[in-house]
């Protein structure tokens, strides 16, 4: 039988167990706590070592034999179809060489947009530029490569002209570009002005690439021509200007 002292000590006995466990059980929480949060982040990613492959450009995304195509590869191998007309050339919003009217100050309207973007970029640096010739039908190219023929002879004049219906200005695709105050124009002089350079920089970032490239003139048959631009789109022409390629030797032609 408990005597009230006893049961005090009872009492007192428990209570300083329930003390004890709660100050047991705390301790043990804070530790544990305190190791959760101490302990150094480990990123999930870091346990797998991945390696990103760069994907491959995609070269049959558009033709390069198909008329109307912006990859349309055309030389002196690769003739357009007889008395082809592109059915969307416009005059751009540009500075032009010529009035309006002329046949010339035409291109497909699939670059009339980038060429002004490309323009006033450059205007905005202090180059001001112009469309000096654009589209060209046959008939006209025939004009001109006579001409050449008649005061050079066909040996020189097939290293600058193209031969009608071989023309890359027939496709509405490219153009020659020359500063407004008609500095250089058409002369590879043009190459060496702050315009020229500025182009040969930038023009990709436009979809442009300057066609007939120094050095690579055995490959394109025709002399350097820093003014002649051709569109093939923004992701071909970061390509062939990343590389130093012209459209022949990435699409493996010659
Ligand atoms: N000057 C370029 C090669 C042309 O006549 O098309
Ligand atoms: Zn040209």
């Amino acid at each position: 039988m408990l005597t009230p002292s006893s049961a005090i000590i009872n009492i007192v006995k428990i209570f300083y167990s329930l003390v004890a466990f709660v100050i047991i059980v705390g301790a043990g929480s804070i530790l544990i706590f305190k190791k959760k949060t101490l302990a150094p982040a480990i990123p999930k990613s870091s346990s797998v070592i991945t390696t990103v492959k760069p994907a491959s450009f995609d070269k049959t995304k558009y033709s390069i034999d198909s008329p109307g195509s912006i990859w349309w590869i055309v030389n002196k191998k690769r003739p357009l179809p007889s008395n082809y007309v592109p059915n969307n050339l416009i005059v751009p919003d540009v500075a032009l060489r010529l009035d309006k009217s002329a046949e010339q100050m035409h291109l497909s309207s699939t670059i009339a947009g980038p060429l002004k973007q490309m323009f006033d970029a450059a205007s905005v640096q202090g180059y001001k530029l112009m469309l000096a010739s654009g589209y060209r039908s046959v008939a006209y190219q025939k004009q001109l490569y006579d001409g050449y023929v008649a005061k050079d002879g066909q040996t020189a004049a097939d290293k600058y002209s193209a031969i009608p219906g071989t023309s890359e200005h027939q496709t509405g695709f490219a153009l020659d570009v020359g500063r407004v105050d008609h500095k250089c124009e058409l002369d590879q002089c043009f190459g060496s002005t702050p315009e020229g350079i500025w182009l040969a920089t930038h023009a990709y970032e436009y979809g442009f690439i300057i066609r007939y490239t120094q050095g690579k003139e055995t490959i394109t048959t025709y002399e350097y021509e820093p003014w002649h631009l051709r569109y093939v789109g923004t992701d071909l022409a970061a390509e062939l200007h990343k590389n130093g390629l012209t459209m022949e030797e990435f699409f493996g032609l010659n």
